[in-house]
């Protein structure tokens, strides 16, 4: 059955990615990379990035995987004078859009055009220079992915099976694996979905789900016989295996690992059409109702978005070996774009293959796993409306944090400090300084250089090299390590000014300042080339205060780059500091979140076994009111209340130490048990148990009589 060799390979899936970390080389340290990348000399390079859905809008994960990456890549190209093309779009088919359609009573297309727009917006305001940014409900795509599918069907290249699957007969459709609720069988889980359990992370089929049920109207779905198209991987898997495991062993071991473990595990045909009526219909006869799966004609975004781009001279970029063509992706895309992909082109037959996949890990948020349906993410337009201008920052901070070779996390406090103690403290403090400086002496007038010291050569030598430094790490896609270096160049700035101290010199030694400042200067406008590929806003920024329209990636490491006698702008600050409000106050927005998670997740504990009223009696409930209340040393939990019992008083110790400041809770009347056999809890003697409400969040609140009450008074 398919739907069973399907279900194998998500389990497979499961495996292969715990399997993978294991795994490590290093790129640059590969001689066949080396040696590829020397004698290959490319004519054009084209960047995709993944297409994301239209179904939610983009947040720092998005970014800090995918966007930003790319975007430094294309940058870096173009600055070096490349033939680059930069292909981006929405994917705007397959079932969460329907789903989320049916919850809103909108159409699909309602969604696709609320979310294309705003995730298209977000993505200007933050820089990601796409030459296209397209969508796959559009005309042409339609048309390049119906031709595609053709194409692969009149050549022989699918596999016809008809399998059983769910099928609503109250709602009169099949159902899609999203579609189906039921079961988990491995933990149980009463609502884990047909394609995974969220609980437990497994990938499911929906033949594995125990009770399924149909997620549109309730019933019990039944298994019906249904056609489909598969793609035999299979076929493929040969020269595949050849195609990645030797030749491209210069792919990032997360990508490279990933692949080999599908490849040894053997690969299985692929359905690419479903049962569903949203999505690209299937174009051959007999087809009704069935539509192109959206792994399937998603790629294929990336072609008819360059053919929109470029109506008559797309082709060039996709069918000539001289293209280079690479793929920015995230982790959970990459079997698609290094397996499946590749095998739809290799089956066309006109197309190129990628020459490289440098997929990401995932960013966590302040600890969790970002989650749209949990809404634990930074979202990019509240950042923005948040955090105004602070685009840059943010591509700082993803880029210096990005999850390149394991999954990393994102957390304000991080945020702040890279921004105050490097971006303000070291960059901003370096080029004001120098700015502000040659303003203040010679009215922004760049002064010519004296005879260099040693210690300026000293200066120099150590920035010489650092386009070769930035070119070494940015050509192999480790982003993390270019920026650092990057970051070094303001270093060696602001302690060269640190160092020669010019507001001293310019009382005792005036010729000598002129020196300082013009390096600075040209210290500066390497600075804007080299953090134009990162952080292109600032670099702007920078080249205004310079008063220099444009640089080019050749200049950088040269200290001609200012002439003597240029005049610069009055700056203003290029980076300012974040103050502790700003960040408390988006950390208390998640911590808001998680509380309105905890709310809605919560469920009413399990009753417990039927009692009795003679049971009941035996407990000795009273009324008192708290005299004194004080933490107990050395436990955060614990809290030491003395209390009006009325009958002489009574020590007791609560585990509510959390929840309450001790001198809130003197005077109030509270309820305990008062035959409670006495304890001892670390070192007190406790004589009895105050009685708690648990909140959603697993907080304490001590209950109270609703009116004022006799102290001593029994609750029955
Ligand atoms: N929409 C997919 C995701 O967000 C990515 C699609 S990439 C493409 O995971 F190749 F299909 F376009
Ligand atoms: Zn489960």
């Amino acid at each position: 059955m398919v739907k069973r060799a399907n279900s194998q390979q998500t389990n497979v899936n499961n495996k292969q990615k715990r399997g993978v970390e294991t795994l490590c080389h290093s790129a640059t340290a590969d001689p066949l990379f080396k040696k590829r990348y020397m004698e290959k000399k490319f004519k054009r390079t084209l960047v995709t990035s993944a297409l994301p859905y239209a179904n939610g809008p983009v947040h720092i994960g998005h970014l800090a995987g995918v966007y930003v990456p790319a975007d430094i890549y294309v940058r870096f190209l173009r600055l070096k004078g490349e033939d680059v093309l930069f292909i981006g779009g929405s994917d705007e088919h397959g079932v969460p859009i329907t789903i989320k359609a049916k919850k809103e009573g909108v159409t699909p297309q309602d969604i696709v055009d609320r979310y294309h727009k705003i995730i298209k917006d977000s993505f200007k305001e933050f820089g990601i220079s796409f030459d296209i940014y397209s969508r796959t409900t559009s005309k042409t795509h339609s048309e390049v992915a119906s031709q595609f599918f053709k194409t692969l069907y009149d050549k022989g290249e699918f596999i016809e099976k008809t399998s059983e699957q769910y099928y609503d007969e109250e709602a009169g459709q099949f159902l899609a694996d999203r579609y189906i609720t039921g079961t988990c069988p491995h933990c149980k889980n009463e609502h884990a979905y047909g394609d995974q359990c969220e609980a437990c992370g497994t990938s499911l089929s929906p033949l594995d789900l125990i009770n399924p049920k149909s997620a549109i109207s309730g019933s019990k779905p039944v298994l019906r016989e249904t056609k489909h198209w598969y793609l035999p991987l299979n076929k493929h898997e040969e020269w595949l295996s050849k195609w990645i495991l030797e030749e491209h062993k210069e792919w990032k071991p997360n990508v490279y690992g990933q692949c080999k473990s599908w490849l040894d595990m053997g690969l299985q045909p692929r359905a690419v059409s479903r049962d569903l009526d949203w999505g690209i219909p299937v174009p051959v006869e007999g087809a009704e109702g069935k539509v192109l799966y959206v792994w399937f004609d998603a790629p294929i975004g990336y072609i008819s978005n360059t053919k929109e781009l470029l109506p008559n001279d797309w082709e060039k970029w996709w069918k000539d070996e001289d293209t280079r063509l690479l793929h920015f992706i995230g982790k959970d895309n990459i079997v698609f774009h290094c397996i499946v992909f590749p095998a739809m082109l290799k089956a066309e037959g006109s197309f190129i293959l990628p020459e490289n996949v440098p997929a990401n890990e995932f960013l966590n948020l302040e600890g969790d796993k970002i989650s749209t349906s949990r809404n634990w993410a930074v979202w990019l337009h509240e950042y923005l409306r948040d955090l105004p201008e602070k685009q840059d920052v943010l591509r700082y901070v993803l880029t210096a944090n990005a999850p390149e070779t394991k999954d990393n996390d994102f957390t304000w406090k991080d945020f702040q400090a890279r921004n105050n103690n490097e971006l303000v403290a070291i960059f901003g403090n370096f080029i004001n300084r120098s700015l502000v400086l040659t303003q203040k002496y010679y009215e922004g007038i760049t002064p010519s250089r004296g005879e260099l010291t040693d210690y300026d050569k000293k200066t120099l030598e150590e920035f010489v090299d650092i386009r070769k430094e930035l070119e070494k790490y940015l050509e192999v896609f480790r982003f993390r390590d270019a920026l650092k270096e990057a970051m070094n160049l303001a270093r060696i700035g602001n302690k060269y000014l640190a160092d020669t101290e010019p507001w001293k010199l310019i009382k005792t030694d005036p010729e000598r300042v002129k020196t300082i400042m013009n390096l600075s200067l040209q210290i500066a406008a390497n600075l804007a080339i080299a953090f134009e590929p990162f952080l292109p806003f600032s670099a702007e920024k920078l080249r205004g205060f310079l008063n220099i329209n444009e640089f080019n990636w050749e200049n950088l490491g040269k200290i001609d780059l200012i002439e003597d006698g240029h005049k610069i702008n009055e700056a203003t600050l290029l980076f300012e500091k974040i103050e502790d409000e700003v960040v408390e106050a988006q950390i208390q927005k998640l911590m808001d979140t998680k509380k309105q998670n905890e709310i809605s997740n919560w469920k009413p504990a399990e009753m417990k076994a039927e009692t009795t009223y003679e049971d009941f009696t035996k407990m000795d409930i009273r009324v008192g009111t708290v005299l004194e209340c004080q933490k107990v040393p050395k436990a955060d939990k614990l809290l030491q209340f003395k209390i009006d019992d009325g009958m002489g008083g009574r020590t007791i110790v609560s585990g509510i130490a959390k929840y309450y400041n001790p001198e809130d809770l003197i005077g109030k009347q509270v309820c305990f048990i008062a035959n409670f056999p006495t304890r001892k809890l670390k070192g007190v003697e406790s004589q009895g148990m105050i009685l708690s409400a648990v909140n959603a969040d697993g907080s304490l609140c001590a209950v109270s009589p609703s009116k004022q009450t006799i102290n001593g008074a029994t609750v029955e």
